[in-house]
């Protein structure tokens, strides 16, 4: 057993970021600036989308997002349940209505079946999620998007770099949202881009993210700048800082062999776990790429005497840092008691995550690591197996 502890995640921060930073700060200019353009460009380059608007956050991305469109009090916005709290808090801060629908059993990706079903006058936009990195079924959402008249607001959080039947995720809907929280394929600490490739959509993104004051606001106290702006509507304050920007350049020159590395210890969890009776482990697509940003294990509970806490907790005391992706939103309290929702409406959803273990995946683990998280998965759940069902003894005589 390791004697240290494994965390869940680490990002692979080190001499490059620092020097970023330190750049940063010695320009002076802290706040948003060229670093900020820079990483716009470059990261709008890499997903091939006409434009990136930089942020503090992926849930400020897709608030923008849902701002643009206009969103209104009582509209509705379907997404899934089996995703973290920002895909549906951000439709509930206009007074709209989140629409819940179930997933795949194999992908845990919204079910385009469900989302036709939910449809209603009142529908505006859809927010699928990548999860886990792998694409959701996008020709099928945008074909009922393209029938029903709405728009598509991709939640990337975990997406970065996934590619959709040859198109890189980023590109292929009216919005793209990325996060660069520390826990994924990139990171400026905290941070997000929105993406999309209509000029007044993300000039509307650009000005609301930064008080709805006028276009280059953030210039006015450069040579360039002018003390004259407009404010054009109340906005918010979502801008991203050249610290965090610069951090966010650095990372995206590795973010290759960050992937890379991902994808080869998602690669080795594969073969160790796959044909292991009391395992199922994660699917990939030959069409698409998968960010592996997330590696999510599921347990087969018939074959266990353990649920999936004890197991968690079992590979806690062996030092292995997991994690649980997602509790169901509709399992949540807000949205149980607001909306009345019980935890069988989505029964994939809710079913699905209590086998779910999402182990650490990430470019700063050694192959001995991966090594430690394999044994101590198969050494607990070896130790929990539930051997078939014992005969009583037979009486003779
Ligand atoms: C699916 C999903 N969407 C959105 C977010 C929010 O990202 P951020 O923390 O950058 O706002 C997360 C964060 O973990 C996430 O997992």
């Amino acid at each position: 057993m390791r004697s240290t502890y494994l965390p869940f995640a680490l990002p692979d921060v080190g001499d490059a970021e620092l020097e970023e930073i330190r750049e940063s700060l010695l320009s002076g200019w802290l706040t948003t600036g060229s670093k900020t353009r820079q990483f716009e460009a470059v990261f709008a380059e890499a997903v091939g989308a006409r434009y990136a608007v930089a942020v503090n956050s992926c849930t400020a991305a897709m608030h923008l997002a849902l701002e643009a469109i206009g969103l209104k009090p009582g509209d509705e916005v379907i997404t899934t349940t089996y995703t973290f709290a920002a895909s549906a808090e951000v439709v509930r801060y206009f007074d709209a209505r989140p629409v819940f629908v179930d997933v795949d059993p194999v992908s845990l990706n919204i079910d385009p079946a469900r989302i036709e079903e939910a449809v209603t006058e009142r529908t505006r936009a859809i927010i699928p999620v990548h999860v886990a990195g792998l694409p959701a079924d996008l020709d099928a959402i945008h074909d009922i998007a393209r029938r029903h008249g709405l728009i598509v607001i991709e939640d990337a959080a975990h997406a970065f770099p996934s590619v959709y039947k040859g198109t890189p995720i980023g590109r292929a809907s009216a919005f793209t949202c990325f996060s660069f929280y520390p826990t994924k394929s990139i990171t400026t600490g905290e941070g997000g881009m929105i993406c999309t490739d209509n000029e007044a959509w993300a000039e509307r993104c650009r000005i609301m993210a930064l008080h709805g004051i006028s276009n280059d606001a953030w210039k006015r106290y450069s040579a360039e700048g002018s003390w004259y702006y407009e404010i054009i509507a109340p906005g918010y304050k979502y801008n991203m800082t050249d610290i965090a920007a610069g951090m966010g350049l650095a990372q995206l020159r590795k973010a290759e062999a960050m992937w890379q590395r991902r994808c080869e210890i998602a690669r080795r969890y594969q073969e160790a776990f796959g044909g292991v009776a009391f395992l199922e482990t994660p699917p990939d697509r030959s069409d698409c790429q998968h960010a592996w940003h997330l590696y999510m294990l599921r347990l087969n509970l018939d074959q266990l005497t353990i649920d999936r806490a004890p197991f968690v907790e079992a590979l806690k005391q062996r030092h292995i840092g997991v994690s649980v992706h997602f509790i169901p939103l509709h399992v949540h309290p807000y949205y149980r008691e607001t909306y009345g929702y019980q935890p069988e409406d989505f029964p994939v959803a809710y079913q699905q995550y209590l086998r779910e273990i999402s182990l650490p995946i990430y470019s700063k683990m050694s192959d001995d690591d991966v090594q430690d998280v394999i044994d101590a998965v198969l050494e607990v759940g070896a130790r929990h197996r539930l051997q078939g069902v014992q005969r009583e003894p037979s009486v003779s005589g």
